[in-house]
């Protein structure tokens, strides 16, 4: 069977941007610049997205489009060994288990979406409101709703579902993006806020802000979770693979920028007084805890309706931001079983999905609701909870080491002349410029390494 294709370079660049785009760009973002030097956290984050994680981002895409197959079979396929086959498993359990976490964190924003909807600002705002809610069988409610879409934007294939989803989901995200920041800019002292988030303290750089800042442009960026691989899989060959990256990345930047100028005014319109220190650490804590209180705060000034509307209006900018990154991750290990078993995309969707739900449901009930998965493991001292476990494990610990075995893979086993020839297929241009020499160059040596050293920092870190 043919594969299945984006139908241009910017249904590609959509669909991507709508893998890049979610909680990170959105939330986490803005609060570690806003600790980290402002401006000075940016230009550092700006210089990594570039200079680090596009030349991983140009060697996944050219991985896809080459081998025409998802992470196992684009590792088997040109690996031809034991060793690299494993990696390729890596490459698609590591997804599915973050499939699984992300899942649970879009129930999250859908069940707020839905009390902000309904006008229970008040409980959104109550700090004991998120423990009461994530423990609730409500949950479960959204749950299905989520699961629902999902699968429906994925059972539509490549072009009517996951490109028709972002081409629709993500202009619109834009444009609630930038309304937003247009209305809290002209609440009162936003501009305490903007100053914040824009004055540059070089001060506050050092190694362990270096890693954050890497390791958060590396995840925000979706890679070394086979997305880019699988979703460049479906490039057309005269596509230009380059700049396609090149848009996305600029495009995850330009959001998290806008972000931080919608997140920080709010906290200051809404505190002006506030120390940098009272901002949640976590994007959860931002979202689910420290939000809902300024929303519930607008109302004094625009009213019930005017406030709810508003919370409204964020939590669905969110959900959209983490729905398109759901479905891309889930899209991995579906079109695994497609290519490695030969099923049809339904029977693919519906097995996997299967054992999606309950590994979710079991996350779900993992927040003191049943002791031992609340307990499941104890390291790095303290007990951890299975959602916890699944975290540390893939999304901080395998993440890195896939993307420096990737970089070793591409550079080492597939060779660079083979990379280039993808890159330049479809941009002729390309050959002999800088950017490939750098790309090049980039992957084999220092990339790695900076990748091995986030790994060993994280491990230590978390583990010990
Ligand atoms: N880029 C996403 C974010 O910033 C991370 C992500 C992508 C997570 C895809 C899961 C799936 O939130």
């Amino acid at each position: 069977m043919k594969r299945e294709q984006f139908s241009s370079s910017l249904g590609f660049i959509l669909a991507a941007a709508g893998s890049a785009v979610g909680i990170g760009n959105l939330v986490a973002f803005p609060v570690m610049a806003s600790k980290n030097g402002g401006a000075a956290f940016l230009i550092i984050y700006a210089i990594f997205v570039f200079f680090v994680c596009l030349p991983v981002m140009l060697a996944e895409m050219s991985l896809g489009r080459h081998t025409r197959q998802n992470p196992l079979g684009a590792y088997t396929e040109i690996g031809q060994n034991r060793a690299w086959r494993t990696v390729g498993w890596l490459s698609v359990i590591t997804p599915f288990m973050i499939g699984v976490f992300y899942l649970v964190i879009t129930v999250w924003i859908a069940g707020y979406l839905g009390k902000a909807m309904m006008g229970q600002l008040d409980l959104l705002a109550d700090p004991a409101g998120f423990d009461v809610f994530i423990n609730s069988n409500e949950l479960f409610v959204y749950m299905a709703i989520v699961v629902g879409l999902t699968f429906l934007i994925l059972q539509g294939g490549v072009k009517k579902g996951i490109e028709k989803a972002t081409t629709v989901l993500m202009p619109t995200l834009f444009v609630m993006l930038i309304a937003l920041v247009v209305y809290v800019l002209t609440l009162d002292n936003a501009m305490l806020g903007v100053k914040f988030f824009l004055v540059p303290d070089f001060s506050k750089i050092n190694g362990n802000v270096l890693n954050g800042a890497l390791a958060q442009a590396f995840f925000s960026l979706s890679l070394a979770m086979g997305i880019l691989i699988t979703y460049g899989s479906y490039i057309q060959k005269n596509n230009n693979i380059v700049s396609a990256g090149k848009m996305v990345a600029a495009l995850s930047l330009l959001v998290a920028c806008c972000s931080g100028l919608l997140i920080l005014p709010a906290a200051f319109s809404f505190n002006p007084d506030i120390e940098i220190s009272e901002l949640s650490e976590s994007s959860i804590g931002m979202i689910f805890m420290f939000l809902p209180k300024i929303f519930l705060a607008l109302q004094a000034d625009i009213g019930y309706f005017g406030a709810s509307f508003i919370a409204s209006f964020f939590f669905l900018l969110v959900f959209f931001a983490a729905m398109t990154s759901l479905v891309s991750i889930i899209e991995v290990p579906v079109a695994s079983i497609m290519d490695g078993k030969g099923l049809s995309r339904r029977k693919a969707l519906y097995s996997l999905g299967g054992a999606m739900i309950v590994l979710a449901m079991i996350s779900a009930l993992s927040f003191g609701r049943v002791d031992w998965l609340s307990n499941i493991l104890s390291y790095g001292g303290n007990p951890k909870s299975f959602f916890a476990l699944i975290y540390d494990m893939f999304y901080e610990t395998i993440l890195p080491l896939n993307g420096l075995l990737l970089c070793l893979f591409v550079i080492y086993r597939w060779k660079k002349q083979n990379l280039d020839a993808e890159m330049i297929e479809g941009n002729p241009g390309f050959a002999g410029s800088f950017l490939q020499k750098y790309v090049n160059f980039s992957l084999g040596t220092f990339i790695p390494v900076i990748l091995a050293i986030i790994f060993v920092n994280t491990v230590l870190t978390i583990y010990f």
